[in-house]
């Protein structure tokens, strides 16, 4: 184990889905882990980053306001949560001599570009959550130069929860057709996988200050969800192309959000498998839904 790679791992918001994995996978490479959940550790209180930060640590906020339609309705929660708890956190860091690791999103971005997002393109949220995610960006690097902005994008795990790969393997195990929109295009990133890519930054190496970690290619919501209908033997011809103006939602969802993870992997991160290799190994690992009754 490098000197890194030993370094106390610490986690804000482990109780969300990138934060529960990442626990995990950390654990169980043997690192030492301190994950706190938000009852134990709310982001939004500056003077408790300084309690559970110490010196040499890696500290990597999982925490985030991620209700992206509440949000239209509730921006001072969710700049609270994704744009001055992470600065907290990054002041901290920079008091401690700690590493500091945070996720954004690629709805700092809306298209419509149709071709992957570079890490220095012009950003443009057009809601909300985005708009709080990107003052999160610049929030922390103002607070911390040297610290590690990891921006991804349409994450599942899809085990039995409620991202977007449980939910169609719910579909798929009845018996009905699903409406689902061809008009957003993104990149399908499989948890375990992202959780990879924050552990390598973590170890130290990559000097780039935002970095894109998505797995590879993309996809409508429309073609991740039929390849999630053929993974579990379901008859993809269930899923039923529909426009975003059929289903209007409070918050705008970008049409195209590609990350281009070119620059990320130039600076050494290691790109992340094709979406459809990871999807299958995310189905491999958790199975189907079992069948409604
Ligand atoms: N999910 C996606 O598709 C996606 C895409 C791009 C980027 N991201 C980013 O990836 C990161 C992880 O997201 P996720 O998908 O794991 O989200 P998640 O499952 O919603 O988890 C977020 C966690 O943050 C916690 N939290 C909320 N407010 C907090 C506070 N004030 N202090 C401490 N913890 C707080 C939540 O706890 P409670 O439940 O108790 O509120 C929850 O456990 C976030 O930065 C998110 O913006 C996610």
């Amino acid at each position: 184990m490098s000197f890194r790679e030993s370094a106390r791992i610490v986690i804000s918001g482990a109780g969300g889905m990138v934060g529960r994995e990442l626990a995990a996978q950390a654990r169980n490479q043997g690192r030492d882990v301190l994950a706190l959940t938000s009852s134990e550790w709310d982001i939004t209180d500056a003077p408790a980053a300084e309690r559970f930060v110490e010196p040499g640590d890696v500290v990597i906020n999982c925490a985030a306001y991620t209700a992206v339609d509440a949000a239209e309705s509730d921006e001072e929660r969710a700049h609270a949560v994704n744009a001055v708890g992470p600065a907290n956190i990054a002041q901290a860091c920079a008091r401690a001599g700690a590493e500091f690791i945070h996720i954004s999103t690629d709805y700092v971005f809306s298209g419509p570009k149709g071709t992957p997002f570079e890490i220095n393109d012009e950003t443009a949220p057009a809601g909300v959550y985005g708009r709080t995610k990107l003052a999160g960006e610049f929030a922390v690097l103002t607070a911390m130069p040297d610290a590690h902005i990891v921006r991804t994008a349409w994450i599942y795990e899809g085990a039995d929860g409620s991202d977007f790969v449980a939910v169609m393997k719910r579909l798929a195990a009845g018996d009905k057709t699903v409406n689902v929109v061809d008009d957003q295009i993104g990149s399908p990133t499989y948890a375990a996988d992202l959780v990879g890519a924050l552990l390598e930054v973590a170890d130290g190496g990559i000097r780039e200050p935002v970095l894109h970690a998505t797995n590879a290619g993309e996809a409508s919501r429309f073609e991740q969800a039929q390849a999630v209908f053929e993974a579990v033997g379901a008859d993809p011809a269930r899923v039923r192309p529909v426009s975003t103006d059929q289903y209007p939602r409070p918050a705008p969802r970008p049409e195209y959000s590609v990350l281009s993870s070119r620059l990320s992997a130039e600076a050494g991160l290691t790109p992340l498998r094709p979406w459809r290799d990871a999807l299958a190994a995310a189905i491999a690992k958790h199975g189907p839904a079992a069948a409604a009754t």
